[in-house]
């Protein structure tokens, strides 16, 4: 016991129990696994960022064989003492030591593996890339890939609605592979280009897509390939038409009711006028008799609204102090 607790203090010390290194695309995604001993699965897991003053948690397990999502950062434990931890959208400040832990009561015994993180900036192509194409036809995607990469497993995989990747397909060599007979994917490594072909697109074939590479230890995601699949360009009748009437129809009842606004602010100062009017008359008629007939050119309801706005003003002030 004793001397576990040493071999325990021991290899904290000496830096690590088991270190990974990974290394990331900035505004790419890496993947990679962290293991834990047996008898462990029903503990808590935590992955956080080594500070000066402790590690900063950025996300923690939840039902197992589940993936939690928090900002930028996905954990899925599974029941094969191993727990799967994403980073999205990378950033060169993520760049850091972290940490896979697992909880237990006490600390001293917990597990621990040593995540090094790097960002590259430099050499990463392309972040993102459009694709439109047609129903039943064929789309060729093509990623070009850094140097690093060249002699590794290319990857390609499907974005779901959480960000998840799944359904990755996984190329070890230049040779071209076929999945399900309706993709094809291959890998030029002498002009590091990597393509995937799907032919017979369906509706479901739209969707964000990733392009990266893989060593033993995690998966890059470098370039997010956005695939539009639309119904052949056949019907420009219908596809003219509708963006036309649609983008007719909401300025109409902006029109309209910016009509109405003036038509009743208007209204609303005429009356406001014609009342103003009808009382400084009645005022001066009762004071003056004919008076008002030479009077009412100087003093203008814009005056008068003017002089009445400046009196509530001081009124309200007054309200306030
Ligand atoms: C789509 O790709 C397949 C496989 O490469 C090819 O046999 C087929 O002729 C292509 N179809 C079109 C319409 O280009
Ligand atoms: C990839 O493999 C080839 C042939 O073995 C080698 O010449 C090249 O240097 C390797 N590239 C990298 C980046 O390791
Ligand atoms: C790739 O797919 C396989 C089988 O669907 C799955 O076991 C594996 O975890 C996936 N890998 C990644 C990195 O998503
Ligand atoms: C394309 O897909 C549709 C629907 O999945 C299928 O009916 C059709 O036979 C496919 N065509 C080819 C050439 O594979």
């Amino acid at each position: 016991m004793r001397n576990l607790l040493i071999l325990i203090i021991l290899s904290f010390m000496t830096g690590c129990v088991s270190c990974l290194e990974v290394e990331g695309c900035s505004g790419g995604t890496v993947i990679f696994t962290c293991k834990y001993p047996d008898n462990y699965q029903s503990n808590d897991k935590y992955f956080c960022k080594e500070s000066t003053q402790s590690c900063e948690e950025k996300i923690k397990s939840g039902m197992k064989n589940t993936w939690e999502n928090k900002d930028r950062f996905s954990l899925c434990d599974t029941n094969r003492k191993l727990f799967t931890v994403i980073i999205r959208k990378l950033e060169k400040s993520d760049e850091g030591n972290y940490k896979c832990e697992v909880a237990t009561s006490d600390p001293s015994s917990g597990h621990v593996t040593i995540v090094e993180l790097k960002v590259k900036e430099d050499d990463c192509f392309k972040k993102s890339v459009k694709e439109t194409a047609y129903l039943g036809r064929n789309a060729t995607i093509t990623c070009k890939y850094p140097e690093d990469h060249e002699n590794r497993t290319k990857y390609f995989c499907k974005q779901d609605d959480r960000f998840i990747c799944k359904d990755n397909i996984t190329l070890e060599s230049e040779k071209i592979s076929n999945k399900h007979g309706r993709l094809f994917v291959s890998d030029n490594r002498r002009e590091r280009v990597f393509t995937v072909t799907f032919t017979n697109l369906t509706v479901e074939d739209t969707g964000v897509y990733w392009c990266g590479g893989k060593t033993h230890v995690y998966t890059t995601l470098i370039t997010e390939v956005e695939l539009a699949v639309n119904a052949p360009p056949k019907t420009t009748m219908v596809t003219t038409m509708s963006p036309a009437s649609s983008s007719r129809s909401p300025p109409s009842p902006l029109n309209s009711t910016s009509v109405v606004t003036i038509v009743s602010v208007s209204l609303g100062g005429l009356v406001f006028a014609a009342f103003l009017v009808i009382v400084y008359s009645c005022k001066r008629n009762k004071q003056k008799g004919s008076f008002f007939l030479t009077h009412t050119h100087t003093h203008t309801p814009v005056e008068a609204a003017e002089g009445r706005t400046a009196h509530n003003n001081g009124q309200n002030s007054q309200n306030i102090q």
